[in-house]
Parts: C-alpha cells; sequence; structure tokens
C-alpha cells in the first residue's frame, strides 16, 4: 500500500515551517499546543491568498462578513441540521474573545457577577478565565468510566444554583468527549431550573470520529437555545487559528437586541483574511476536511497498539471527537510532573494535566494531529525514557501506512 501523503511529511519540514507547535520548545517532537500539521485545505489557502492580492486590507467589507454569516449558517444546517438566519452569526476574532463577550454580556441576568462552572478537565486557558473578570470560577470534575467519561450530575446542580455561566465545550477538549443529545438536555434542564446561561464553545464540533456525532446544544430544546450562546469556527478543523476569525451565534432575541449595542468592537477584531478564510473552508473544503478525519480516526486507534507496545503502565481511551489524546501516565509516578519529564528526557512536548485544572494531575495532554511515523516516533522516545534508555529516533517508519 502506498504511504499516505501526511505520512512523508518529515520532523525538519514540520520545523522549517516555524510554527508555533514546532519552534516553542526546540529540539523536542512537538505534540501540545491544539495545531495540526497538515496544513489547510486548497480552497482556504486560495480564498486568504485573494484577499490580500485583492488589496483588502482595511477594515472589513460588509460583503465579507456577509458571505462569512451565510457560509457559517450553511455549513451548520449542512453537517449538523441547525437551521438558524445568517444574521445571527457575528464575527469575532477567537473563541477566547467570545467567552470573554458571554461574560461580560451573557451572564443571568439577575447575577451579573456569576460564577463560572468548569466541567474539568478543561481547554486550560478557562481555568484562569473567570480571574480575569474578578469572578469565581466552580470546577465540576468529570466522572472517569470504564468506556468513557460522565458528568457528575448532583455536583453540576450544586455549582450551578443561585444562577451561573455555564462553559460547555462539546466536543470536549481535553478529552475528547462527545456528548449525547440525552446529556445535553440533562444539562438544560439543571441549567434552566437554576437561571443559569451558557457559553458553548463547539469549535471542535467538525472534528467527530465514526461512533459519535455532534448536536449543536442550542438545538435540543427551545429552553437551551434561549439560554444559551454559542462559540463555533473553522479554526481548528481547518487548521486557521492565526487568522483571526471565529463566531458568536446568538440564539436569543433578547441577546441579538443588547448585542447590537455593545457587539461592534469585539465584532471589529475580526480578520479579513480570517473571514475569507472561513468562507471557503465552510463552502468548500468537506472534502479535505472528511480527508483529515479519516486520517486521524485512523492515528487514534493505532495510538492504542503503539501505546500498549511502548508505555503499558499508561491509560488511554481513544477520544470520540478533537485531536488531542489525553494520557493517563499516574502510574508512571514521574517527577517533577510528566510533562517536564517527558520534555527533558524524551523531547516530546506535551501539555501538563494540572494545567487543565481538577483531575489533570498524573495525565497529560498529547496532540495527534501529526505524522504518523512522528506520533510513532514519540512514544518510542516516551516508552525509552521511562525505561531510563536513550532514544532519540524521531520517527518510527512501522507506523507509517
Ligand atoms: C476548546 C477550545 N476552545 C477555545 C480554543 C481557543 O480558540 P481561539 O484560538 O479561537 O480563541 C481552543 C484552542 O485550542 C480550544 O481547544
Amino acid at each position: 500500500m502506498s504511504a499516505h501523503p501526511f505520512d512523508l511529511l518529515t520532523v525538519d519540514q514540520l520545523r522549517r515551517t516555524g510554527s508555533l507547535k514546532w519552534s516553542e520548545y526546540r529540539g523536542s517532537l512537538g505534540a501540545w499546543v491544539a495545531e495540526m500539521d497538515f496544513g489547510t485545505a486548497p480552497g482556504v489557502i486560495a480564498a486568504a491568498q485573494e484577499t490580500l492580492v485583492n488589496g483588502l486590507i482595511g477594515y472589513a467589507p460588509t460583503q465579507l462578513v456577509h458571505d462569512m454569516q451565510q457560509a457559517t449558517a450553511g455549513w451548520l444546517e449542512n453537517r449538523f441540521e441547525w437551521k438558524i438566519d445568517p444574521d445571527q452569526v457575528r464575527p469575532m476574532s477567537s473563541v477566547m474573545t467570545a467567552l470573554d463577550a458571554a461574560i461580560m454580556h451573557f451572564s443571568p441576568r439577575h447575577r451579573p457577577d456569576a460564577p463560572l462552572v468548569l466541567l474539568t478537565p478543561a481547554y486550560m486557558p478557562f481555568i484562569s478565565t473567570a480571574e480575569r473578570f474578578g469572578r469565581d470560577s466552580i470546577e465540576v470534575a468529570m466522572v472517569p468510566t470504564q468506556s468513557g467519561w460522565e458528568i457528575d450530575w448532583n455536583a453540576l446542580k450544586q455549582a450551578l444554583a443561585g444562577g451561573a455561566l455555564l462553559v460547555l465545550v462539546n466536543p470536549h477538549n481535553p478529552i475528547g468527549k462527545v456528548y449525547s443529545r440525552e446529556e445535553l438536555l440533562a444539562i438544560s434542564e439543571l441549567v434552566e431550573a437554576s437561571g443559569s446561561r451558557v457559553f458553548v464553545d463547539e469549535v471542535h464540533s467538525p472534528l467527530v470520529f465514526d461512533g459519535a456525532s455532534h448536536v449543536p446544544y442550542a438545538t435540543v430544546s427551545p429552553a437551551a437555545a434561549a439560554h444559551s450562546v454559542t462559540s463555533v469556527a473553522a479554526t481548528k478543523a481547518f487548521n486557521l487559528p492565526g487568522l483571526k476569525c471565529a463566531q458568536l451565534v446568538l440564539t436569543n432575541d433578547a441577546d441579538r437586541i443588547a448585542w447590537e449595542r455593545v457587539g461592534g468592537v469585539a465584532e471589529h477584531g475580526a480578520a479579513n483574511v480570517g473571514l475569507a478564510a472561513t468562507t471557503a473552508a465552510y463552502r468548500t473544503g468537506t472534502g479535505w476536511l472528511d480527508g483529515v478525519i479519516g486520517y486521524l480516526d485512523e492515528s487514534r486507534m493505532l495510538l492504542l497498539d503503539i501505546i500498549q507496545e511502548h508505555l503499558p503502565q499508561v491509560r488511554y481511551l481513544p477520544p470520540q471527537g478533537t485531536y488531542l489524546a489525553w494520557l493517563d501516565v499516574s502510574r508512571l509516578a514521574l517527577d517533577p510532573g510528566p510533562a517536564q519529564f517527558f520534555l527533558k528526557e524524551a523531547q516530546v512536548a506535551l501539555i501538563n494535566g494540572t494545567a487543565c485544572g481538577s483531575g489533570g494531575k498524573g495525565f497529560v495532554r498529547l496532540n495527534f494531529a501529526t505524522p504518523r511515523p512522528v506520533l510513532g516516533g514519540m512514544i518510542h522516545r516516551m516508552g525509552a525514557a521511562v525505561d531510563g534508555c536513550d532514544n532519540k529516533d524521531v520517527t518510527d517508519p512501522e507506523f507509517a501506512q
């Protein structure tokens, strides 16, 4: 069988890109920040280039924004059967900016200083977000089971009591869980009963594997649509967070009216090149994306085998979505922390689980959106480091198909 084109990408080529993932920890293999090593869809590159060639380097023309709104609405309907009016899609520079806006403008009306509730382990910057706004943060730890992760319903109910802003990330970075319709409905009932609101982060929603399917939170009931604001973006699936364009989807008329008054500056943060790239991704990128998902799907399963062979003490449950593997390395008892250990001893750059809040101790997050031979090389090195051997191979050719 001939090699997949992604398998042929070398570590030298990846380093030459100068990307954050491959330049920050010099000499190491990059598996930390959520960037993919596969570039982006050809239509996205063409659209971004055209923006510059045509001199669209001033403020965002209305047509560029309209196109992005239309394309997003079309994408959400085609991919997830979520029907919205394009005007409900608001341009933002990033998902983090959308969360900031939700905290400032869409906290429960009766409790403007409401705490943030996070289901942990959580995406790292969310852990310190509440503090930036002088708010409290309540962490509700997810419960691991043999086959996945469950919500601690009692703890969530308590955390929401009195009204809170729940941050719901689906698919859930870093554990890779894709929430079922039933779970989303149960969440929405607790939110509704407590007068809380929800910021829904669905940035990883296009990246869902066979066996799971993404249900947008706002579609599960009219109440869920009314008490939530959602952020989506093409940035994770099409690998373009540096182009600065995300979307805030407002599914409540009162929020839309409020946003007209307060949202202008945040909307101006979206970049022209990002708007054009997003439109192209949503309109023309499906074929490229499906190829990437197929590759990632195989990688997440192959990772099971290679971990079993080289790091048998490590527990890993393949994620249902995202390209992030959440590895339980607690049995290895690594000092001073597992990510520090693997960086120093194996030159593999990972994220320490403790950066993701409660439940993260003894875990690392590994980004497997990398060529499979490189992924194999990473796990080889990590296994050798645990065994006290020196192995600086950067790739494992056997891991290529
Ligand atoms: C769940 C989640 N939310 C938000 C972000 C950040 O998105 P942005 O760069 O658009 O702020 C990331 C980045 O990896 C993420 O994984």
